[in-house]
């Protein structure tokens, strides 16, 4: 099962990918971590990439592309994951239909988060993300302590585009992308609607459940879910090392 997570930035899409990442054998591909890592070697193209994020608004769908196809390409990757914030253009959708059919498989379901405007400054206002394990958090509604959060303090890290005037073109320009996109898979009767102005786990419930009832998951999750340790104690006996 493949998955895309869309939303308005702030909308949860990280938040819910990596609930999602706990519960089915998937993996949260964020073109912006991506992104940020480029930013993080500060070469050429890093350079280049980090003044763009930095003014909002949306990096060349060549350099998006090209770092999508390493992930996708990548066996370990065969047909379960969850595309965080990609696609974000006609092309960027174009290239990711063209790219999965490529390589055998296709999106199974494409989750829409959807957020009131006011509800996403707030989240974006208070969001801190630990550089050392990723997760995210945010001093408001889900804040960092000792039962949730294990690294130390000096992880915990503001974005740089995480302030009020690049947020506002951040939105903007979602909005002015987005909806194509959502008419394209719309179309091909893909598209879930989710009400993401909810508490974070009543918005997981409601995934869960959508994810739960997709054809291709019951046969990856059986195999996942199946107590295969047991299986091999009960062939080979319980202290068995075969
Ligand atoms: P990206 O990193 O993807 O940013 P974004 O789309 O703006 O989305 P965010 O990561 O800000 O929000 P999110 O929806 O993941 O929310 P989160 O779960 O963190 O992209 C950054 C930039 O990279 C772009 O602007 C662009 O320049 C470039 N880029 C990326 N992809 C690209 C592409 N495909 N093409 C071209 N350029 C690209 O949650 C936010 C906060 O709210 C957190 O603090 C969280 O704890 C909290 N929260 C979450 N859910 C809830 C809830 N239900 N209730 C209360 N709080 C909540
Ligand atoms: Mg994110």
């Amino acid at each position: 099962m493949n998955v895309i997570i869309f939303g308005p930035p702030g909308a949860g899409k990280g938040t819910q990918s990596n609930n999602i990442v706990k519960d089915f054998d998937l993996k949260q591909v964020s073109t912006g971590d991506l992104l940020r890592n480029e930013v993080k070697l500060q070469t050429t193209m890093g350079k280049k990439i980090e003044s763009i994020i930095n003014k909002g608004v949306l990096v060349p769908d060549k350099v998006v592309n090209s770092l999508i196809e390493q992930v996708v390409l990548d066996p370990k990757n065969f047909n379960r994951l969850i595309f965080d914030g990609y696609p974000r253009t006609l092309s960027q959708t174009y290239n990711l239909e063209n790219l999965l059919k490529k390589f055998k498989q296709k999106i199974s379901i494409v989750l829409n988060l959807c957020v009131d405007k006011e509800i996403i400054l707030k989240r974006v206002n208070g969001r801190i993300t630990c550089t050392k394990c990723f997760r995210i958090f945010n001093f408001y509604f889900n804040p960092p302590n000792s039962n949730n959060h294990y690294c130390e303090e000096k992880y915990l890290q503001k974005r740089t585009d995480d302030n009020s005037k690049i947020i506002q073109n951040r939105y903007t320009t979602y909005v002015a992308m987005i909806k194509p996109i959502i008419d394209y898979y719309t179309k091909k009767d893909s598209l879930s609607k989710i009400d993401g102005n909810q508490k974070i786990d009543e918005i997981y419930n409601k995934i869960k459940g959508i994810l739960e009832n997709i054809k291709d998951w019951h046969y990856a999750g059986f195999l996942y879910k199946f107590p295969w340790k047991n299986l091999t104690s009960l062939i080979y006996g319980t202290n068995s090392r075969h």
